[in-house]
């Protein structure tokens, strides 16, 4: 690929306009039946998701608010993802303090909590269950997400983060998703780890700045 100036993320945004709209239609259509009218929503739904992500790749760093919201909204569209694909769920428990802001993009925070979860969910498919939990503490906010999976194999472990590491052989795994993970809180001055916990299952950590604290 050469460094055309083009092939930025506004030509990027130009050209899934053009996906979002097509979708949009077909969702259009298939909204005037009542047969259809939930997976019309999920569509929908998905589409507004896609133009936030593009257009948060723009932003600048400011306060993303309510982190309530943002989990909200990474369990509405992980939901939407698994219902529509595997046809399962994840049971989800919250410990969020509450005053809990994060820095940056809310479609940013999503994307981080969104990739997390379907990793929960591929890790146990018989039943995931996830505890998100939210604290701050000394102006360091600390995130975690833990499942009741197997847990991460230790040939991998060291590597998790490194893009193109994976497990998965399912079309279109290209073990990516906590590449992504760790290069959006990394921009957000922060880090992630991860590791096993007894009696089973994987937990993701993320520490940060609190937001609006120097
Ligand atoms: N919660 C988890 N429990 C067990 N293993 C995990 C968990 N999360 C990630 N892994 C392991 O880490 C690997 C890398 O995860 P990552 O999200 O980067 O890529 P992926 O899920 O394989 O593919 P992609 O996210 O690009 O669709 C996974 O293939 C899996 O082996
Ligand atoms: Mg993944």
């Amino acid at each position: 690929m050469s460094g055309d100036s083009e092939l930025t993320v506004e030509g990027l945004a130009h050209d899934l306009n053009n996906v979002f709209e097509t979708l949009s239609e077909a969702a259009e259509v298939l909204s005037s039946d009542p047969k259809w009218t939930k997976l019309a929503s999920t569509i929908r739904r998905s589409v507004r998701r896609g133009e936030r992500i593009v257009t948060s790749l723009n932003e600048t760093i400011s306060d993303s608010g309510d982190l309530t919201e943002i989990l909200d909204n990474a369990v509405q569209h992980a939901e939407d993802v698994l219902t529509f694909t595997r046809g399962t769920a994840i049971l989800y428990s919250r410990r969020v303090d509450p005053g809990v802001t994060l820095p940056g993009s809310q479609a940013a925070w999503e994307r981080v909590f969104v990739n997390l979860f379907l990793n929960a969910a591929q890790a146990n498919p018989q039943g995931a269950e996830v505890e998100i939990g939210a604290s701050c503490s000394g102006g360091v906010v600390t995130l975690t997400v833990t499942d009741n999976g197997p847990g991460i194999p230790a040939s991998i472990l060291p590597a998790i983060f490194e893009p193109n590491v994976t497990t998965k052989k399912s079309r279109g795994r290209r073990g990516l998703g906590l590449h992504i993970v760790q290069s959006i809180v990394a921009d957000h001055g922060g880090t992630v780890t991860a590791r096993n916990h007894q009696p089973r299952g994987a937990v993701f950590t993320v520490t940060l700045p609190q937001s609006g604290v120097a």
